[in-house]
């Protein structure tokens, strides 16, 4: 009876293994090969568990102790057959897994030919992405197009992160110093999750990041709208007082285009009022939020870099939202692309 359950849960076990494979599975085909690998150790644990298991409850039953017998059972020592098979069967299971393993990281790990270049630059505790190609640069939110395959260019300013986008790619670590890879293509549009996956530091939680995957005509329209874009004059006394101080108290740090903003310190806020996400993918972007944060940046990421703001009074702030609010590329709004 116990037996039986145990079975059951096993399975059931199994079965959820089997959904959460299939399921963080977008038909992203880096994802695809390493969802086939995990289809063969599923097999070849499900094999296993079937040997072991079955020999184990035929052992039981068919050798179990019956009323009157109490005789000892046969007593024997070594069986050279049994002891090479049971070397030889997990050598053959181990070779045959390296090779496929080995298969599937060339596969993912090769070069693409004409493939979209992204410039990563991971840093405490946010993403910053260029695009050599367009000469546009995006933070937090990285738009590519959909049925390119993309290379991602990964190198950190600080500490060693990690850059992973769970329904496009595995992770590849972003390492001070030096240039590695990530190659990964977006089949649908989507507004994709990325996240940090290597422990950076007392906010490395919150060091998320969005891949917005458009169809190629709207991406190329947002590339040209971006590349011509400058930064609109404000249309009201508020947010011209927000530009002002915006100037004189964030501009060493942020960059907005077609003004004198063009700190590199911080993420580029160009097109601020088209993101989805504030604090690199942390909250919504909503003017509550944006507030909060100016005023102080560690009450949403702790540790965060950006420093407080305490002596900006109520009015200064909400000057400040008017204008950052303001800056936005018209006609584009990703709010409504299904989430990955
Ligand atoms: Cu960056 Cu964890």
């Amino acid at each position: 009876m116990n037996g039986g359950r145990i079975l059951v849960a096993i399975g059931a076990l199994f079965a959820v293994a089997l959904a959460h494979n299939v399921a963080i599975v977008t038909d992203a085909p880096q994802n695809r090969e390493v969802a086939n690998l995990l289809g063969w150790v599923l097999v070849f644990s499900v094999v296993i568990f079937a040997g072991v298991a079955g020999a184990l409850l035929y052992t039981i039953v068919r050798y179990r102790r019956r009323p009157g017998d109490d005789a000892l059972p046969p007593q024997f020592r070594e069986n050279a057959r049994v002891e090479i098979s049971l070397t030889l069967i997990p050598l053959v299971i181990v070779l045959v897994l390296f090779v496929l393993t080995a298969q599937a990281l060339v596969k993912i790990n090769r070069p693409i030919a004409g493939a979209h270049g992204v410039e990563v630059t991971a840093r405490q505790f946010w993403w910053d992405f260029r695009l050599p190609e367009e000469g546009v640069r995006l933070s937090n939110e990285l738009v590519i197009p959909v049925g390119r395959p993309v290379e991602a260019k990964l190198t950190s300013a600080d500490v060693i992160h990690s850059f992973w986008v769970p329904s496009l790619a595995g992770k590849t670590d972003a390492i001070p110093g030096q240039t590695t890879y990530n190659r990964f293509m977006a089949t649908k549009p989507g507004n994709y999750y990325g996240y940090c996956a290597e422990l950076c530091g007392p906010s490395h939680a919150n060091m998320r990041f969005r891949v917005i995957a458009l169809e190629p005509d709207q991406y190329a329209r947002f590339v040209e709208a971006l590349k011509a874009y400058r930064a609109p004059e404000p249309k009201t006394e508020r947010a011209r007082r927000g530009q002002q101080l915006f100037m004189t108290r964030c501009a060493a740090c942020h960059t907005v285009k077609g003004t004198p903003a063009a700190g590199v310190l911080g993420p580029d806020l160009s097109i601020l009022g088209n993101r989805l996400t504030l604090a690199s993918g942390v909250v919504e972007n909503t003017r509550e939020n944006l507030i909060a944060w100016i005023k102080d940046p560690t009450q949403i990421k702790p540790a965060a870099q950006m420093p407080a703001f305490p002596d900006l009074t109520d009015a200064d702030l909400e000057a400040l939202a008017d204008y950052l609010e303001s800056l936005r590329l018209e006609g584009f709004d990703f709010s409504a692309l299904p989430r990955f």
